[in-house]
């Protein structure tokens, strides 16, 4: 059977995990096409996979639509939504199976799908709970789910549970683990820190766009309980949180921690960082759908300190494969990164563990051998798509 062909739609182009995962998952479908809202870096990532790529007519900055706010919020907006929907319902007719890989593009796939009469599947990289959404927009996002997609994929059991907890239908969603490979720096650690001009002190680093619910001030409030630590802050504010990234500046001078936190802006070079680090922290303070640097420090082979809320347990089979403490606790961080330091000899087994176990659960090749599977199902028995003349 020809594969199907499948139209990946995102509304925003900005590289972050959900985005990185886009890019990967395409790779085995050359004959795919990409719906992106705005212009941007995902462009180019899924045009350099073989996809053709079409940019909406007035659908940037749509990022800026609050996830917390009540769907009314996006009245002003409410004519370029519409518009969308007829360009996504038009773009649609000529393929077998639509994918969203954001909530913003599910919800206008959603309709656009509706009309078009074509199957929709959702990949959901978010937690459907208070934490992250209002109750309408969770309601809206269920109730759409439930009449609109053929299939909801997630990330992990955590987000699975949410959604079903959310109102959405158990029959309805697939854990698909994220998949990752990274280059690995074989040369010792100490050449790769001097190579980015790091002391030789004993360092954290932490590795997630700047956003008040990835936690990045917890770690500046456990540096100041670890005195002659370095942090690195690696990652920007990728979604308009510019007010926190400049608020962790001020947080690490009225710590009187500036000179030992490193703020490295947004780096395409983590795998390497990471390499360079004695421990990497994980601090989400909400809970964390996936979390591609968890599987990516594992790959590393540096111990891993995380947040016990979302999917990290799962990923870090419930603490063995890495230290989990509870979240928006700069204490116990603090008391759980001392630790590591002070027993680093006895961690090597595992580290060990922790790099099979990535390589085992979350490989690349097998994410996509899923994810093909799902779309492939997804789409068989779907009326035919309208070819257009050639
Ligand atoms: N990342 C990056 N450069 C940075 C900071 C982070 O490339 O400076 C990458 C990180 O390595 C990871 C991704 O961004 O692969 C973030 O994905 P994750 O699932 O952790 O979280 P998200 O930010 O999408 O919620
Ligand atoms: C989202 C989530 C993150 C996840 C990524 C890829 O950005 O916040 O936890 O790893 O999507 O699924």
């Amino acid at each position: 059977m020809p594969a199907p062909r499948v139209m990946f739609v995102n509304h925003t182009s900005t590289m972050s995990g959900a985005e990185l995962v886009l890019a990967d998952a395409v790779e085995p479908w050359p004959g795919a096409t990409a719906f992106l809202f705005e212009g941007g870096p995902l462009n180019a990532a899924m045009a350099s996979r073989g996809l053709s790529v079409t940019t909406a007519r007035g659908g940037g900055g749509l990022s800026g639509l609050r996830r917390d706010s009540s769907p009314l919020g996006a009245l002003p907006v409410a004519g370029r939504l519409v518009a969308l929907v007829a360009q996504i319902a038009r773009a649609a007719r000529v393929h077998d199976v639509v994918y969203a890989n954001s909530q913003k593009a599910f919800v206008l796939s959603a309709l656009a799908t509706t009309l078009a009469r074509r199957p929709l599947v959702w990949h959901l990289h978010d937690i459907l709970d208070s934490a992250h959404f209002g109750a309408a927009q969770r309601a809206l996002q269920v109730r759409l789910a439930n009449a609109c997609a053929r299939l909801v994929i997630v990330p992990s059991r955590a987000a699975a549970d949410a959604f079903v907890a959310a109102g959405g239908r158990a029959g309805l969603v697939e854990v698909v683990p994220n998949g990752l490979s990274i280059d690995l720096d074989l040369r010792p650690r100490a050449a790769i820190r001097r190579d980015l001009g790091l002391p030789d002190v004993p360092m954290v680093g932490v590795f997630s766009r700047l956003a008040a619910w990835k936690g990045q001030h917890v770690v500046l409030r456990a540096l100041a309980d670890l005195p002659g630590i370095h942090a690195v802050v690696a990652g920007d504010a990728l979604f308009g949180e510019g007010a926190y990234a400049d608020g962790l500046r001020a947080l690490a001078a009225e710590l009187g921690v500036s000179g030992r936190v490193h703020f490295l802006g947004q780096r395409s070079d983590v795998p390497r960082l990471m390499q360079a680090m004695d421990v990497v922290i994980h601090p989400s303070v909400h809970p964390e759908p996936f979390g591609r640097t968890l599987v990516e420090a594992m790959l590393a082979g540096v111990p891993v300190v995380a947040t016990d809320t979302g999917a990290a347990a799962e990923i870090l089979d419930g603490g063995r494969f890495g230290t989990l403490v509870p979240p928006d606790r700069p204490d116990a961080l603090a008391d759980a990164v001392a630790d590591i330091l002070a027993h680093r000899r006895d961690l090597e087994p595992r580290l060990a563990g922790a790099a099979e176990r990535a390589r085992t659960h979350y490989g690349v090749a097998a994410m996509r051998t899923r994810l093909a599977e799902r779309i492939g199902r997804a789409a068989a028995g779907a009326a035919p798509a309208v070819v257009p003349a050639p």
